[in-house]
């Protein structure tokens, strides 16, 4: 497995072939592994690449504390049948004088992006210089990030970006909590409280297999299942899962989906409600 630490290196090893290419913070675990996979099987060449984006950090976030696990991650990713992994610096991807961001508007107000100011315009800023630098034919995206993934495809039509995005299913521990590089700041007794999370999604699943539709209902059984395990709720929505817009009812494609705090760690997590 090669290791390019520059963006002529990254340009050089891709050549003429096609690219599947898997972007990740590093501190890299069985989701991620679960892309990389994918990715290997799909493509004749994977490229990841490990960058701790501090643009999508706002101020007070865990920028400085989030996990850097370099040595373990590299061989992750030679276990999962990497051929490359691409491991940029700040000074990098942001140059001095940097200043051209981009940002997708409406998509980017709720959710994840209405308590993490600045969030997506960092996230979408950094996804498309990668792109641009790697120029990978496929990439690949965890469910996990649900409106990641729907703020990237609409950056990816929006600005006709040569290149297929791919959304893999969330990857779980056996019980039930999302695998997640932030799990990592738990301690034990938090660790249990966590699975509380997917359980109380588990049960709007169930509530909406056996015929409830109601939206308010839905979201009444996800705000009771999660008070007794969070700290703080920061949200817990059933939107259109499209256009995360809001629906009165589930007679479409929905995402539930939850941002809470056990502790001071903030998790996320969803189900798809599929009518
Ligand atoms: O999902 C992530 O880990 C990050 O948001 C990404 C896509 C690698 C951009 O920094």
């Amino acid at each position: 497995m090669d290791t390019l630490s520059s963006i002529d290196a990254v340009r050089g090893w891709r050549g003429a072939s096609e690219v599947g290419f898997v972007p990740t913070m590093g501190a890299l675990h069985e989701g991620h592994a679960s892309l990389i996979r994918r990715s290997v099987t799909d493509n004749p060449r994977t490229l990841v690449s490990i960058f701790v984006n501090p643009a999508q950090f706002a101020p007070g976030e865990d920028l400085a504390k989030y996990p850097r696990t370099i040595q373990q991650d590299l061989q992750l990713c030679a276990d999962c049948g990497a051929d490359a992994v691409f491991t940029p610096d700040k000074q990098m991807m942001y140059p001095p004088g940097f200043a051209t961001w981009v940002d997708v508007e409406g998509l980017t107000d709720r959710l994840c992006g209405a308590t993490r100011p600045g969030h997506f315009r960092g996230v979408t800023t950094v996804v498309a210089k990668l792109f641009h630098i790697t120029g990978a034919t496929r990439a690949y995206f965890g469910q996990k990030d649900a409106q990641q993934v729907i703020v990237l495809r609409r950056m990816v039509d929006d600005l006709n970006l040569p290149i297929e995005l791919i959304t893999c299913p969330i990857i779980r521990e056996p019980d039930g909590l999302a695998m997640s590089s932030r799990n990592r700041y738990l301690s034990a007794l938090e660790r249990e409280r966590a699975t509380g999370i997917s359980k109380a999604l588990r049960a709007v699943e169930t509530l909406f297999q056996k015929g409830t539709r109601e939206v308010s209902i839905l979201r009444a059984s996800l705000v009771t299942g999660l008070s007794n395990h969070v700290d703080k709720l920061d949200y817990a929505e059933v939107l259109d899962a499209g256009n995360l817009s809001d629906i009165q009812r589930v007679d479409r494609p929905s995402l539930a989906a939850v941002a809470a705090f056990i502790g001071s760690t903030r998790l996320i997590d969803n189900v798809v409600l599929a009518p």
